[in-house]
């Protein structure tokens, strides 16, 4: 930079006005040198660089290329500081993170219900039913009893027995107290999987459309997702196969699928089962839906293909939908030995034990009658099918019969014109114009989709239908 370089220096002095509020400009170091290359690097640098300018441009000096680089490089950090606000001063890893569509939503339709507007919320995924009363009372009994202290990070062992017997019982299973941890929710415990399971650059396939959390979840872990596009839980052998590499450490299940409510058939459970054990990965099978199926379906579980993949499969799962328990925080893995300790050395340093009294009323949920769950799963069936019958009725909209979880998923891109070309405008305008939340599909990788939950009471659905009808028709006749 020589005298050029002083229309430059006046430039800055511009952006170093920006940011000169006063507070530490001024150089105290006992390097305080002006003009000086060791300057640019003490602390106090704004009015040190802009002095080194200065000076250089009034001798005509030449600023070492090093120096110069130096400069730009703090001129540009000071700049974002003051500009882009605290975020940057966050780290890489949170800054590649994607909020979560789902939540966000919800969060603007519940703010705008608490603002007194008539919102029909058909976008978050937790079951309108009240938690079971004996499951209410045994969490009660826990705080009375004086059951409120640390308990062991992987839980109680009267609930690792009791989740471990499930495990046999319903899904084939071989498992034993020590594979199994308690997390809080389901999301700990696939958070921690990913954690235990892979180093930077490793890859883990993941079925979409898939829930919103596995790939921000795989990437704060270093590993990459690889998506495998399916069509109604269809996919081909070959399809699958494509994606294995040398780095594939695991692929993920969530069947019945949210957002799809799809569930992957047996034979094609089996070939993922098979190229597991070829391959040598991970399953990691989510199963937080696996009670709400429909119409007779069931998703097959993967330990009852036999031993050798249950040594690489690691089931994930949950009391938050099943018992309608979302508030409450609570989940499990269970897997081999190994990846469950290793969940528990990241659990011991991250959260230690789940709320003691949530573990108490999960015990009474495993213990107890099962006719809760069976009852509102007869109710969401309900729901089910008048939702996919007022949504198909509704020209432009093709919306299959889910045949599990508690999602429909419409494709609504024939629909699409000028104004409305993608799921996110649709979405918004819809909540905006009409009070009804729903989750934009591209959430989920599905950008010609929206997800509409039935876990919400009927007249709230018939009311939402109607103003979405009305809607398309106003927006697309
Ligand atoms: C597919 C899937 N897996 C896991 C979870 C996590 O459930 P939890 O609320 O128990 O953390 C959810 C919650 O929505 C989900 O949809």
């Amino acid at each position: 930079m020589t005298n050029d370089g002083c229309s430059n220096c006046d430039r800055q002095k511009e952006l170093f006005a920006a940011f000169a509020d006063g507070n530490d400009h001024e150089c105290t170091c006992a390097k305080k040198d002006y003009g000086k290359e060791k300057c640019s690097l003490c602390r106090h640098l704004v009015e040190t660089i802009f002095y080194t300018v200065k000076t250089c441009a009034k001798h005509e000096l030449t600023l070492q290329p090093q120096t110069e680089t130096t400069i730009f490089s703090i001129i540009r950090a000071n700049i974002l500081r003051k500009f882009g606000g605290m975020s940057q001063m966050l780290s890489q890893r949170v800054r590649n993170l994607e909020q979560s569509i789902t939540l966000a939503i919800t969060a603007r339709a519940k703010e705008m219900k608490s603002s007194g507007e008539h919102v029909v919320i058909m976008a978050s995924g937790e079951p309108d039913f009240d938690t079971p009363m004996h499951i209410k009372e045994a969490a009660v009994a826990a705080i009375n009893a004086g059951f409120t202290k640390y308990t062991a990070t992987s839980g109680i062992p009267e609930l690792k027995e009791l989740i471990a017997e499930k495990l046999r019982r319903e899904n084939s299973y071989p498992c034993a107290t020590s594979q199994v941890i308690v997390t809080t929710g389901g999301k700990q415990a696939l958070f921690n999987v990913f954690q235990a399971i892979l180093d930077p650059g490793d890859e883990v396939i993941v079925i979409a459309p898939y829930w919103v959390s596995y790939l921000e979840q795989i990437k704060l872990a270093g590993g990459e997702p690889v998506l495998l596009r399916t069509n109604a839980g269809l996919f081909t052998p070959n399809e699958f196969e494509e994606l294995i590499t040398p780095k594939t450490r695991a692929v993920i299940v969530n069947n019945p699928s949210n957002p799809s409510g799809a569930i992957i058939p047996e034979d094609l459970c089996r070939i993922i089962a098979e190229l597991a054990v070829k391959h040598n990965f991970y399953i990691i099978s989510d199963d937080v839906y696996e009670k709400f199926v429909y119409d007779g379906n069931k998703a097959v579980s993967f330990a009852s293909f036999g031993e050798e993949i249950s040594r690489q499969l690691i089931i994930v799962n949950a009391f938050s939908k099943t018992y309608s328990m979302t508030g409450w925080r609570i989940g499990y893995c269970a897997g081999p030995v190994e990846i469950i300790k290793a969940m528990g050395l990241i659990q011991d340093h991250q959260s230690s034990n789940v709320c003691s009294i949530s573990q108490k009323a999960a015990v009474a949920a495993l213990q107890g009658s099962q006719v809760c769950v069976e009852e509102m799963i007869s109710e969401f069936d309900r729901r089910r099918v008048y939702m996919t019958e007022r949504l198909s009725a509704i020209k432009g909209i093709v919306c299959p019969r889910p045949q599990g979880a508690f999602y429909v998923f419409p494709d609504v891109s024939y629909l699409y014109n000028e104004e409305i070309s993608d799921s996110m405008t649709f979405a918004k305008k819809l909540l905006e114009e009409e009070k009804v939340a729903v989750i934009p599909g591209v959430g989920f990788g599905y950008d010609t989709h929206l997800r509409l939950t039935y876990s919400t009471g009927m007249e709230d659905i018939k009311e939402g239908l109607e103003r979405f009808d009305n809607f398309v028709k106003r927006h697309f006749a």
